[in-house]
């Protein structure tokens, strides 16, 4: 903690809040929110970033055949830190024909054992540079230090470290079957946890023997680049690994090339119709990892404060750049009121800014269109009748930034409750009874992930076996782990990642 702040510890924070649930009883949290903390920047001296890159086509970064490059900025300044070169659909097919190659004469002939050499070495590398990972991902996505320090980076070492363990394993994990790579893997992930989802999509696919084409979002193209730097250094065979950047399009060259047996996408539930319908009739394989609304269900009978946190992390930190955000809350009637106000309290203490600096806990939201696609969502809520409230915090003159949001009154037709937002914007509502939490929770599109809170463990185990959501949180939020797996039921798409689950879409009997 901060100078300005250290003869406070954050236990004693917690007690003052937990101390009676009578509000006048209370100092409320909102009597910290004058504190100023002393900034904590992290260096970004030690990174080497070039002014301009270009694709790892087999092995090697090559400029593009358009000639064309494309700024990625840093959100939260909106300065330039480099060029981005924009693959078009002949270097989509060279990037192909490279992993086509590496497949066949080597990769998917080469004994598993040999193969998670390679895996575990680029893990023990990520983490060698996990300081630097975690800089560029904070300046070129917005993320808090935090987060990309204590979350992304160590999560994306330890995904490899895991299908490095699986790579000479894979006859136990399928016995009898004798499982056999697909080919050439095309992989298409977004913008909210760009290095971690290169990891999850190549460390499963190298275990199996595959070979990737993989395409980072455009606006968060730099650590997979950096990643590339790794795996030529790591000495993988030239083409077993290769990144092609660009937007859309790109995207499109990929899923629809011929030479490509298996997709793999992360993103909007929009593009995942697209590629659905693309690959229709194909025969390729597909793992779609689409959109979320998850509930975050709160018990009368739950820890409050802990449910309070969890909320909070749910929605708020990483800006609700998460699937699996909980950004829908179900709060029980006679818990409601003190939920609501320990959660007004909590969101006036956090702090929104300079996503570098080691105490915030909002960073800037990923792109201007994002921003713009919040704040349309905070209009609609308010023209529907929902009740807003925001934190008082100001925010930074310059970048894309959102304070933390709450939206009261809600109901179940509501376009709040209903749609993928994906920023710090929570929609609050009540219910009675078990099947009414349910029914709610379930009465969406999506059906990715959920949180339910409650000191009864029959009432969790009864929760989860109704809940539509691949991944249901027990007293907790937004927890990882590279064993587990993960993916959704309806239109937040199909097939799992991580976990013994995560190898299936990489095999063929
Ligand atoms: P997007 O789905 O357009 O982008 C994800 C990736 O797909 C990017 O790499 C993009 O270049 C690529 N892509 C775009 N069009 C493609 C196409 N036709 N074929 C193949 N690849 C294509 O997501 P976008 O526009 O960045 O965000 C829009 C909304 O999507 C967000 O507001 C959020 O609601 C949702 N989203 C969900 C994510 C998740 O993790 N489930 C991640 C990012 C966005
Ligand atoms: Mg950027």
């Amino acid at each position: 903690m901060a100078a300005a702040v250290a003869a406070t510890t954050s236990s004693d924070i917690n007690s003052m809040s937990t101390s009676s649930t009578k509000r006048s009883a209370v100092p409320s949290l909102s009597f910290f929110k004058d504190w100023t903390y002393v900034p904590a920047p992290e260096s970004s001296d030690h990174i080497h970033l070039k002014d301009q890159y270009g694709l790892f086509i087999n092995g090697e970064f090559v400029r593009p055949h358009s000639k064309r490059y494309f700024d990625t900025i840093n959100p939260a300044t909106e300065k330039k830190i480099a060029e981005i070169a924009d693959a078009d659909e002949k270097d989509v097919d060279a990037a192909v024909t490279a992993a086509a190659n590496a497949s066949a004469k080597i990769w998917k002939r080469m004994p598993g054992k040999e193969r998670s050499k390679y895996i575990y070495r680029i893990a023990r590398m990520i983490q060698e540079r996990a300081r630097e990972f975690a800089v560029i991902e904070t300046m070129d996505g917005g993320k808090p230090i935090r987060e990309s320090r204590d979350v992304d980076v160590p999560l994306a070492a330890n995904h490899f470290f895991y299908y490095a363990g699986w790579a000479d394993k894979l006859d136990y994990a399928f016995p009898n079957r004798r499982p056999q790579p697909l080919g050439v893997a095309g992989q298409i992930i977004p913008w909210n946890f760009p290095l971690l989802m290169a990891a999850w999509k190549i460390a499963p696919a190298l275990a199996c023997g595959n070979t990737v084409v993989l395409k980072p979002a455009e606006t968060t193209s730099l650590t997979a680049l950096k990643l590339a730097e790794i795996i030529q250094e790591s000495g993988l065979p030239a083409g077993v690994v290769n990144i092609v950047t660009g937007f859309g399009k790109t995207g499109a060259a990929i899923v629809n090339h011929p030479g490509v047996n298996k997709v793999a996408f992360t993103g909007s539930t929009d593009v995942g119709k697209i590629i659905q319908k693309a690959i229709a009739g194909t025969g390729k394989k597909a793992t779609l990892e689409l959109g979320g609304k998850a509930a975050n269900i709160v018990f009368d009978d739950a820890p409050i404060d802990q449910a309070v946190e969890g909320i909070v992390n749910g929605i708020f930190f990483n800006q609700g750049h998460v699937c699996c955000a909980g950004s829908r809350l179900l709060v029980q009637e006679g818990v409601a009121e003190i939920v609501i106000r320990k959660l007004k309290d909590r969101m006036e203490t956090l702090i929104v800014g300079d996503p570098m600096d080691k105490n915030t806990d909002i960073g800037a939201i990923n792109s201007k269109e994002q921003l713009k696609k919040i704040n349309e969502y905070i209009s609609i809520g308010v023209n529907e009748g929902a009740e807003l409230y925001q934190s008082s915090c100001t925010l930074p003159s310059k970048g894309f930034f959102c304070k933390p949001t709450l939206f009261l009154n809600t109901s179940q037709s509501h376009r709040l409750v209903q749609e993928e937002i994906f920023g710090p914007v929570l929609a609050v509502q009540t219910f009675r009874t078990v099947e009414e939490a349910i029914e709610k929770a379930n009465n969406i599109p999506y059906g990715l992930s959920a949180g339910i809170w409650t000191d009864k463990g029959s009432k969790i185990f009864n929760m989860t076996s109704k809940m539509r959501a691949g991944v249901v949180w027990a007293n907790t939020y937004n927890k990882f782990d590279p064993t587990s797996p993960f993916g959704g039921y309806k239109e937040s798409g199909y097939g799992r990642e991580g976990g013994l689950h995560g190898l299936l879409p990489y095999v063929q009997w």
